[in-house]
């Protein structure tokens, strides 16, 4: 039997992240994970192979769509899938390697195999038990499937299934127009497949601020995406090849059925903590399954933390690692500390949409008096020659004291965009801070400048 200080058990984002703190913190630190590689959901079948695959079909789409434009002519390049998934599976394999490097570099021991836990301060690992002083549960989450819909993860797919189809479907039905749903089926439209988005909600992105989410719905419909909303899925059935799918519309109660080849099922997740054996231990959960944590990610159990997925809060990977540094000073005797007012959400399709803080319909409700600052990207030259005039920059402000209250941009590189109001709100900055900040010309960030400047006295180039 070995002892540490702390045992992590899950090495996603939350998990390999609180590991590398803990080390930097000098506690003695091992990881569980049953996985093959490091990484977790995120880098192994998430986050990171998704962008790859959101990547190179966008070097398609922009091959296809605004080379002849820029006079770079010839034969638009044709789709060898094998090699897409190879690159793709490449990708993921530099990312789970630099995982197992940071390990190495921080003498964080990776304990192999899937993780329980007997009794408070025990961490059982096949057949070896660990002693903890602290475990942190940091085990993520898993698709919460619709009830009666069987997934083979070849014809009905989750986002796992999607990344490693055998042939790019013709007919792609997506049951769920959230993130996941919209980024896959952004892929495989750009690569050729016909993609239905079947939403049982009236809008997509259900959230998001309204007038983003609707030129966000009018922009992949241009790209070809269908959207059937307020349809409820019934059943999925499959066939010899391919699959029918059942859905009944809100509105009037009538049934549909549509035929494809391939359906992905996108109606979210659900906490991951099966086989841990929490409820003999008498861990306090929520009702909807998470783990129930004080402000400092304890459990009601002694010694035992929880973060990332498996808790209260947006399922991302980067308030997962947030929450993991947090916890791993807290076990330290530091001051863990996560501002969940500024957390950003991205979609990473194309154009990105990304968010932060309050949307114009959550402060509207909050009966709080607010102004809006908005920006388009065609007054923005940079975007324009790049082919990326579509979508705006929103800010909105306080009506008096004109502190930031939210920002939502969708347009190009939205997802690294967001970040100077992230920056700019943790600090309590007003939209004149932004305004007044020298922003460097040509680029998209101008286009967050001049939305701060229409909070005050006007965009310049509106
Ligand atoms: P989601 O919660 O974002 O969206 C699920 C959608 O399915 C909702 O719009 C819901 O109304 C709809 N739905 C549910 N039942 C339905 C039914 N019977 N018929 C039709 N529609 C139905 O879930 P999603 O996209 O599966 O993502 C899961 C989690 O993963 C989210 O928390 C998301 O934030 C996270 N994620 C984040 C990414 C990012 O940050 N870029 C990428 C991928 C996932």
């Amino acid at each position: 039997m070995s002892s540490y200080d702390v045992i992590i058990i899950g090495s996603g984002p939350g998990g390999y992240v609180c590991a590398i703190r803990c080390a930097q913190l000098g506690l003695k630190t091992a990881v569980v994970e049953g996985r093959e590689t490091l990484g977790g959901t995120c880098l192994n079948i998430g986050c990171i192979p998704s962008k790859a695959l959101l990547h190179a079909s966008h070097m398609l789409h922009e091959a296809e769509h605004n080379f002849a434009a820029m006079g770079l002519k010839g034969k638009s390049p044709s789709v060898d899938w094998k090699q897409m998934l190879a690159y793709k599976d490449d990708v993921i394999a530099q990312n789970t390697k630099g995982i197992e490097f940071l390990f190495k570099k921080n003498k964080i021991t990776w304990l192999k195999g899937w993780g329980s836990i007997p009794e408070a301060g025990k961490v059982r690992v096949g057949d070896d038990t660990h002693e903890a002083k602290t475990i942190i549960i940091a085990t993520g989450s898993t698709p919460s499937a619709l009830p009666g819909i069987e997934i083979d993860e070849k014809t009905v797919v989750t986002s796992e299934g999607a990344l490693e189809l055998a042939k790019i479907p013709k007919k792609l039905v997506v049951i769920g127009a959230g993130v996941i749903g919209l980024e896959l089926g952004s892929v495989y439209a750009r690569l050729g497949a016909e993609v239905q988005v079947i939403e049982y909600l009236d809008h997509i992105t259900p959230g998001m601020d309204a007038e983003v989410s609707k030129t966000f719905q009018r922009i992949l419909s241009k790209q070809g995406l269908a959207f059937t909303l307020g349809a409820a899925v019934q059943s999925v059935d499959t066939a010899k090849s391919g699959a029918k799918v059942t859905y009944k519309l809100r509105k009037d109660d009538s049934t549909h059925i549509v035929e494809a080849d391939t359906v992905l099922v996108a109606t979210g997740r659900k906490p991951y903590v099966d086989g841990l054996g929490l409820e003999a231990l008498g861990v306090k959960m929520t009702d909807r399954g998470q783990i129930a944590t004080d402000s400092h990610y304890a459990t009601n159990i002694k010694g035992i933390y929880a973060i990332g997925d498996a808790i209260v809060g947006p399922m991302l990977a980067h308030k997962a690692e947030d929450e993991g540094m947090a916890v791993a000073e807290v076990v330290a005797g530091k001051h863990g500390h996560v501002n969940y007012g500024v957390i950003p959400g991205v979609i990473y399709t194309h154009p990105e949409v990304a968010s932060v803080g309050a949307t114009e319909e959550s402060v509207k409700k909050d009966g709080r008096a607010y102004k809006v600052g908005k920006f388009s990207f065609m007054g923005n030259g940079r975007a324009k020659a790049n082919f990326s005039g579509d979508g705006f920059v929103k800010i909105l402000a306080d009506k008096e004291t004109d502190r930031i209250l939210g920002a939502h941009i969708i347009g190009p590189m939205a997802g690294d965009l967001i970040h100077e109001v992230c920056v700019a709100m943790e600090f309590g900055a007003s939209a004149q801070d932004l305004a007044l900040t020298c922003h460097a010309h040509p680029t998209y960030s101008e286009a967050v400048r001049e939305a701060a400047l229409a909070c005050g006295d006007g965009a310049i180039h509106a």
